[in-house]
């Protein structure tokens, strides 16, 4: 194949084509997800690609890593500031409340899409990536944190993948939990505060408990002896937190307590929980969520629960390599001798597509070339059309296994599968 390593238009840096073959594992993902979230009811929604800036700053905190550094935002012609979305809840709930979708709760979302955030482009992680996601807005029961899992976990065994990931969760307590923790955790924080590293002390101002899943090791080291969050929930916080693991228990998810999971974005309570996996490197969380309850509100709207995860697909698909494909069926190829013979072809080939028979004609090459490429695509039957003498054709059906041919007539094209 030709191709011209040196042209000036490259893929902007963290963007990628995603050629066939790796379109169709993304396709096969995104479809054996939304089959699995349909059986548990969930319907799907598409907001826009980009929102009101206020939208995401709002809801994911001026201090989350996807608001402070990593928004594409830019003011358009009429002087908006516009923001493409760095993730998909945020514009699940802006949709929530500006629908007027509250008299329909509770309502379950599932979604699929690119999402950009500018972070520095790795193995696994790049600034036009893909999510499926599902919102369950609605519900204050730890029942819907735990059918939320059960489906990412059920899509994760029907892609084959459950085998190959970690469940890792964690509870961030109610407000008043929340706050008790975070004076404790400042309390400890404070003698080491010129010790952090300079994200950690703009987060220990603004948001310390990002502190914990710091990536920096001296910061590590500092957070393995901070107080734990399990110390400081309040008896509802606990309940939650231990209906939640009832019910998993129940189901046979199998899932490890990670204290120190606080997840990026600034929006979580309750549950928050991570699916990772060691095999990718340093991007290892393939689907991750949680609680969040307050969103609605912060963003203007009625009161309303909300639970729900996003996956990547990107890091999904780089998992799953070859081990999904689709059923591909082979197709029926229509081979024609001569330009008569080709304009033929067209018309019977578009009899069986008319049909939803995949067809085939080979528009260039001989004989023995289009036969070839019958081949290599698998073909089992085809068409072969020949021009006679009189200006009429003859139709044969060759059997690709045998080799055998023999003569048709048009109508038994009609009753070919
Ligand atoms: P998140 O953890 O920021 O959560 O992203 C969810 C998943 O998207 C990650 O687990 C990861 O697999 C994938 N991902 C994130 N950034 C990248 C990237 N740069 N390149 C490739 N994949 C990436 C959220 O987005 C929340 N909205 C999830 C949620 C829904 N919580 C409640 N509801």
């Amino acid at each position: 194949m030709l191709y011209f390593p040196m042209s000036k238009y490259q893929s902007v840096r963290g963007t990628r084509d995603l050629l066939p073959e790796l379109k169709q594992t993304f396709r096969l993902i995104d479809e054996t997800a939304y089959k699995t979230a349909k059986t548990y009811g969930f319907k799907e929604i598409e907001t826009p690609i980009f929102e009101f800036s206020d939208v995401f700053h709002r809801s994911l905190g001026e201090t989350s890593d996807a608001v402070s550094k990593e928004t594409y935002t830019f003011t358009d012609r009429g002087g908006d500031s516009i923001t493409l979305r760095p993730e998909g809840t945020a514009g699940v709930v802006r949709s929530f409340i500006s629908e007027g979708l509250a008299q329909h709760v509770p309502l379950k979302l599932y979604y699929y899409g690119p999402m950009f955030r500018y972070e520095r482009p790795q193995k696994g992680r790049y600034r036009q990536f893909y999510q499926f996601g599902v919102e369950v807005l609605g519900l204050e029961s730890a029942l819907a944190d735990v059918e939320c899992l059960d489906l990412a976990w059920s899509i994760l065994k029907n892609l084959k993948l459950s085998e190959r990931c970690v469940h890792e969760i964690n509870t961030l307590g109610d407000v008043d939990s929340r706050n008790a923790y975070r004076a404790a955790l400042v309390n400890y924080l404070a003698p080491f505060k010129s010790q952090l590293s300079a994200d950690s002390q703009v987060r220990f101002e603004k948001n310390p408990m990002r502190i914990l899943d710091s990536k920096d090791e001296g910061d590590k080291k500092i957070v393995a002896g901070a107080p734990l969050m399990e110390n400081y929930l309040n008896d509802t916080s606990k309940k939650f937190f231990s209906d939640v693991l009832a019910g998993l228990e129940k189901l046979k998810i199998p899932y490890k307590i990670n204290s120190k999971l606080v997840r990026g974005l600034d929006y979580y309570c309750h549950t928050v929980f991570e699916f990772t996996t060691s095999e990718l490197g340093a991007q290892s969380a393939i689907l991750s969520g949680g609680r969040y309850d307050g969103l609605t509100e912060m963003l203007g709207g009625p009161k309303t629960a909300g639970v729900g995860w996003a996956a990547g697909v990107d890091r999904l698909a780089d998992l799953c390599g070859n081990q999904i494909q689709a059923a591909s069926e082979p197709p029926i190829s229509v081979i024609a001798l001569g330009e008569k013979a080709l304009a033929e072809a067209v018309q019977i080939a578009g009899c069986l597509r008319s049909r939803g028979i995949y067809s085939e004609v080979f528009l260039t090459g001989n004989f023995k070339k289009k036969l070839e490429k019958a081949n290599k695509l698998g073909t089992k039957k085809a068409i072969l059309i020949f021009e006679q003498e009189n200006g009429s054709f003859e139709l044969k059906l060759k059997n690709f296994e045998t080799g055998e041919e023999k003569v048709i007539t048009p109508d038994d094209i009609g009753l070919l599968k």
